[in-house]
């Protein structure tokens, strides 16, 4: 079946080993899929429901474009743009605003999350950044969303969004309830200093995280320093359930050599970590070393990456301005 797949990445700094294994690699492989129709968007708009640095914010947007591009997305294959671009995304968002309910809202865990304890002082764009999500998804017509576990909350909020809408309307086929595509495996990829939490930006220590734009001999350092156990390794996948550092280098080795985790596992029997960490700096530095030159390369030639967003966005435009036009007779408007 053909799938039109969207997806977005917030432009909120370093991305990381993490970011690529649970997310971009994904990306690349359903975009090389002749079936699919494929967006990508960094979704800045998202970002500043947080404060944010003019000068950072510009830098990031191009940092994950230059990754996206770095990583395989190819913007001849896929629609690569950022949504600051496309007014549609703001208008589309009001829209839906007035279909989604509080009650819907007020359950949603990443708010309380982020907001934290003080959540009177948190931006009201924060508490409604799921209805921006849902007219990212919904204005294209996208039928599958490639995302962590962690916004699964989010794409069902989406998918009531499209059902109100398209039963308060009477319209029953106009929003497309879109179905989230969620790795079973490598879906959190966890920090080289402690295996019980995910690898993140916001981790104060650099060494927890490896960083797309890493050097080979940064790359190197953190997987030496990275935490094991004493034990060697086990050679059963059973083995592994309390020992979480063992898990991660090895499901890290697994995802970025393309083969099951058995097989890995059957590999490095009984040996000790030192051997294995040579041979997964090995890999880790031959996977992302061209990825992070790459980045580095491309970020030297701004035009070059506003140009990509810039194509993008004019596609995308001519996608979410007909379902706005749409969206605006049924309300209406028109
Ligand atoms: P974020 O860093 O939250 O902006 O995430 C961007 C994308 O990367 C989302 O699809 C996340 O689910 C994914 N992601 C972030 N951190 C990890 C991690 N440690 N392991 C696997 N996927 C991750
Ligand atoms: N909320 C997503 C995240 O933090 C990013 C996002 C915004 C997104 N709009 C989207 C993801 C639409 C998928 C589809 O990771």
């Amino acid at each position: 079946m053909s799938k039109k797949i969207f997806s977005g990445v917030q432009p909120t700094g370093n991305l990381h080993l993490g970011n690529y294994i649970g997310a971009i690699k994904n990306f690349v492989s359903l975009q090389n899929d002749p079936d699919n129709s494929c967006i990508y968007c960094v979704v800045d708009l998202h970002a500043i429901t947080v404060k944010q640095n003019a000068v950072e914010l510009k830098k990031n947007i191009r940092e994950t474009t230059a990754a996206f591009i770095a990583s395989g997305l190819d913007y001849k294959k896929s629609i690569i743009f950022n949504q600051s671009l496309v007014p549609a995304h703001a208008e589309g968002s009001w829209m839906l605003s007035c279909v989604a309910r509080m009650g819907w809202l007020n359950r949603m865990t990443q708010f309380k999350e982020k907001a934290g304890k003080d959540k009177e002082k948190a931006s009201v764009g924060l508490y409604i950044y799921p209805i921006l999500m849902a007219a990212d998804i919904l204005l294209y017509d996208a039928t599958h969303v490639p995302v962590g576990e962690d916004q699964k909350q989010h794409l069902e909020l989406s998918r009531d969004i499209a059902n109100k809408f398209n039963l308060d309307f009477n319209v029953p086929d106009f929003f497309i309830p879109p179905e989230p595509l969620i790795q079973k495996k490598f879906s959190r990829i966890m920090s080289l200093k402690d295996g019980t939490v995910k690898m993140s930006k916001s981790d104060p220590s650099d060494l927890s995280r490896i960083n797309l734009n890493d050097s080979s001999d940064q790359i190197i350092n953190k997987i030496k320093k990275a935490k094991t156990d004493a034990e060697p390794l086990p050679d059963d996948e059973n083995e592994l359930s309390n020992r979480p550092e063992a898990e991660n280098l090895l499901g890290i080795y697994s995802s970025l050599s393309d083969q099951k985790l058995n097989k890995i596992i059957n590999e490095f029997a009984g040996k000790n970590f030192s051997e294995f960490k040579k041979q997964l700096a090995t890999l880790v530095v031959d996977k992302i070393s061209p990825i992070s030159l790459e980045i580095n390369k491309l970020l030297k030639d701004e035009k070059f990456i506003d140009d990509i967003l810039i194509q993008g966005a004019e596609k995308a435009n001519i996608i979410a301005s007909k379902k706005i036009q749409d969206l605006k007779k049924i309300i209406g408007f028109k």
